[in-house]
Parts: C-alpha cells; sequence; structure tokens
C-alpha cells in the first residue's frame, strides 16, 4: 500500500505538466499559421498531460516584427477559442526575444515592456554561430531592470560548443538555460545531441521546452521523451515545475 503511494507521488514530481518554447501564435512566425492548426497543437498538449503551456514567438526586428500589444491580442483570441472549444489547458503567452543590436539599444528603454513568464524570466536567442558581440552587456542591462535572462537552447549554439570559458561566464553571470526536448534525439545534429548531454551531466538545465512550431514537430517529441537523458533531466530540480 505505501509503495503505490510513494510510486504515484514520485510520477507526479517527475512529469513535465507545463511546456515553455513554442509558436503557437497564428501567423506572426515561423510557427503555426492558422487558428484551427493552434487549436489542434493545444489539443495534443492537453491530451498528452501537459497541463499549461506558455508560448513564446519569436520577436526579431526586421523579420518578424511582432509588437507586445499585437501579440497580446491574439494570444487572448487563442484562449478564448480553447475555452469554446472546451480543451483543458492554460494557454500563457511570453515570446522568445533575439538578441541584437536593436534588443541591446530597447533593454534600455525603460518604458519598453517585454513579455515575460514566471518570475519576470526572459527567453532570449541569439545567432547559431557566433556569439553576439554584446552578450555580456545584455545580461548586465536586463538583470539591471530586475529581468532574468533565459537563455533559449544553448546546446544549438555552436560558438559555445568549444568554448568552455564562455559557459563558464554565463553560469557566473547566472544566466539560466532551457534545453530543447527534441537536442535529445539528434534532431537537430549530433553535435548539438552531444552538447545537451553534456549540459544534462553538469546540472545545468533549468528549463525544458518543446520550441514546437506545427503538429509535425510535436509528433517528434515522442523520440526524444524516450531517451535516457530525457529521464535524466526531468530529475534535475526544473524550474518548469514552478510556472
Ligand atoms: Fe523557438
Amino acid at each position: 500500500m505505501f509503495n503505490f503511494f510513494k510510486k504515484k507521488s514520485d510520477t507526479h514530481f517527475k512529469d513535465l505538466t507545463t511546456d515553455l518554447h513554442s509558436h503557437l501564435i497564428p501567423g506572426v512566425d515561423d510557427g503555426v499559421q492558422s487558428m484551427e492548426e493552434a487549436i489542434a497543437l493545444l489539443r495534443k498538449f492537453s491530451e498528452s498531460g501537459y497541463r499549461k503551456v506558455i508560448t513564446t514567438p519569436h520577436i526579431m526586428h526586421d523579420f518578424y516584427n511582432n509588437s507586445e500589444g499585437e501579440l497580446s491580442k491574439i494570444h487572448a483570441d487563442v484562449v478564448k477559442r480553447l475555452a469554446h472549444e472546451r480543451i483543458d489547458i492554460t494557454f500563457e503567452l511570453a515570446a522568445e526575444y533575439y538578441l541584437d543590436d536593436h534588443l541591446n539599444e530597447r533593454i534600455n528603454d525603460p518604458s519598453a515592456q517585454f513579455l515575460t513568464f514566471g518570475k519576470n524570466y526572459l527567453l532570449f536567442e541569439t545567432s547559431f554561430m557566433n556569439e553576439p558581440f554584446y552578450l555580456a552587456e545584455f545580461i548586465f542591462k536586463a538583470k539591471s531592470r530586475g529581468l532574468n535572462p533565459v537563455m533559449a537552447h544553448p546546446e544549438r549554439y555552436n560558438y559555445l560548443h568549444s568554448d568552455s570559458d564562455l559557459l563558464q561566464k554565463l553560469i557566473e553571470r547566472q544566466v539560466l538555460f532551457q534545453l530543447n526536448i527534441n537536442s535529445l534525439s539528434g534532431y537537430y545534429s549530433k553535435q548539438v545531441r552531444k552538447f545537451a548531454h553534456t549540459l544534462i551531466d553538469k546540472k545545468l538545465i533549468h528549463f525544458v521546452g518543446s520550441d514546437c512550431h506545427n503538429t509535425t514537430h510535436f509528433d517528434t517529441l515522442s523520440a526524444s521523451k524516450k531517451t535516457k537523458y530525457y529521464t535524466k533531466v526531468l530529475e534535475l530540480p526544473l524550474l518548469n515545475r514552478q510556472l
């Protein structure tokens, strides 16, 4: 009897019920393109056991020129539709900010409002190839205004793979790391998978996310969820559980 309850409790603790990082606001980036697709995908998240999805559309100057206000309006429409369809999931909005000189300037503006999640967490991504010149400066400025920077999919940045000094600096500056589930199956590349394993072995992952863009993408997550390292990352004290 005792074992039965213990097992149930452990399972509950290890389940990842909140997804952080996806592109489910219709028609604003390279994610879902219609309300129907957004609803179909959120139904899949709900049926897979997720209780909450915090979606993070791209905000990238000159590429995805999304404003926080416009994204909030479309997000509200999706929330209404979810209620209408009686889909049992909480759907929240944040954003994935691309770090370029525009963002590095904008973060100086005290009137600029950012789409954050949880404890003022700000999800940001960078170029895959080169370390942004102003990475340290941006982190300092974000923290100075009370934001907690979360680096999206650090395992995907080539410039980080062989730069342990930079990795150490990011840790010292208290940047949090969000791993993409699909990095664990080799979906992006073998190199990315290898670095994902290193980050998990070093216990450096704080959040796990699907980075889901469409239905096909969602279906590929199951291969990653069967890997040894997915079990291993769920054993870390992930902050998803506090969202
Ligand atoms: Fe993304």
